[in-house]
């Protein structure tokens, strides 16, 4: 009889909690009914702990049934754990949709400065013309810096390029000629049609219109019957091409000791187109380079004969028509990365 009565009061239970479970609304609601069905003092926790009093033959079968049960429910109740937690999920995801129709946040682009930005432009303008790009070391020999350029030691020009010097012979390159010295003496007396743009340094006081390091971009062409006819046209060519159809050139005689003839260029003034204002200091023209026919003892030095070879040579320096181009009034500001500066040219570059 009283068996009887146990087992039909743990089915009751069982069926109980199923429906409890089944029906039950919110994860709190649930964890009550956890409570109720498996906590201590719960029903069948508590027929559990009273099984001691049954008599041995009966225990077992009893004890059985009342773990079963106890599993069962509680994996109903984690199943339907599970089943609200992802029910709760989903709703809160859907109420926490994303509008993509908001103005996103403002994200602040960098540029690039416009000292690159006209670097590669005069690079791009000497390779469309058949260019190529030579490179050399920043860290020269005084024997290439000055010597294979005929600017032998105790020669006057030094003065106008003094640098700094890592030894006696070794120094920071002062122009970007030496690669002439070093492409010449790598194309073994072949045809030469290459530009090198590069970091050039002097022992100068940096102020508005000097620095101690600046870049230059230097060009050599070197084939049979050059003549200086084909520097003023691939001159007047590039300064069309960087300043605008309407710039015109002018060649003025001038020296350096690796050209004979030498030139200094200069293009008409952008801001009076010639007529002369503040800008050109009332010359009408601006200076933005120098050049030259490659000098005899140069094309020698450096394994060329002068009676079958000719060629030009040329260096413009990077900055300076950086300047021009933009209107920048101090050579500093490349180097200084003031992000109000780089703004300011971000979108002309
Ligand atoms: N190297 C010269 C300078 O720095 C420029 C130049 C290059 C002149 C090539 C003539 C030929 O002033």
């Amino acid at each position: 009889m009283e068996e009887k009565k146990e087992k039909i009061k743990i089915s009751e239970v069982y069926s109980e909690a199923m429906n409890d479970i089944k029906s039950v609304f919110g994860l709190d609601k649930l964890q009550e009914l956890k409570v109720k069905y498996l906590a201590k003092k719960s029903i069948i926790m508590t027929l559990l702990s009273g099984l001691g009093a049954l008599p041995p033959e009966e225990r077992k079968e009893a004890g059985q049934e009342l773990n079963q049960t106890r599993n069962n429910i509680a994996k109903l109740i984690e199943q339907k754990e599970s089943e609200l937690r992802k029910e709760e999920l989903e709703k809160k995801l859907k109420k926490e949709e994303i509008d993509i129709t908001l103005p996103s946040r403002n994200v602040d682009v960098g540029g690039v400065n416009p000292f690159y930005v006209v670097k590669d432009e005069i690079t791009d303008i000497f390779l469309n013309m058949g260019f190529e790009v030579a490179d050399g070391p920043e860290v020269e020999t005084d024997l290439f810096n000055f010597e294979l350029l005929n600017i032998p030691k105790d020669h006057p020009a030094r003065d106008m390029q003094d640098t700094f010097y890592i030894s006696e012979n070794v120094l920071l390159r002062t122009h970007t000629s030496p690669v002439q010295a070093h492409t010449m003496q790598a194309a073994e007396g072949k045809p030469i049609r290459i530009i090198c743009p590069g970091k050039t340094y002097r022992r100068d006081d940096d102020d508005a219109t000097h620095s101690h390091q600046f870049a230059q971009i230097e060009g050599l062409v070197i084939d049979k019957n050059i003549n200086i006819g084909h520097l003023k046209a691939t001159l007047e060519l590039f300064v069309k091409k960087m300043f605008g159809e309407k710039r015109e050139i002018r060649l003025r005689p001038s020296y350096f000791p690796f050209t004979e003839p030498s030139v200094e260029v200069d293009i008409t003034c952008a801001n009076c187109n010639g007529k002369g204002c503040s800008m050109c200091k009332g010359t009408g023209y601006i200076e933005i380079l120098g050049g030259g026919m490659v000098h005899p003892n140069v094309l020698k030095m450096n394994g060329y004969d002068p009676d079958v070879y000719s060629g030009f040579a040329f260096g413009i320096g990077i900055e300076r028509v950086a300047i021009l181009r933009y209107g920048i009034d101090d050579i500093r500001k490349f180097y200084q990365n003031d992000v109000r500066f780089l703004h300011q040219y971000k979108k002309k570059a």
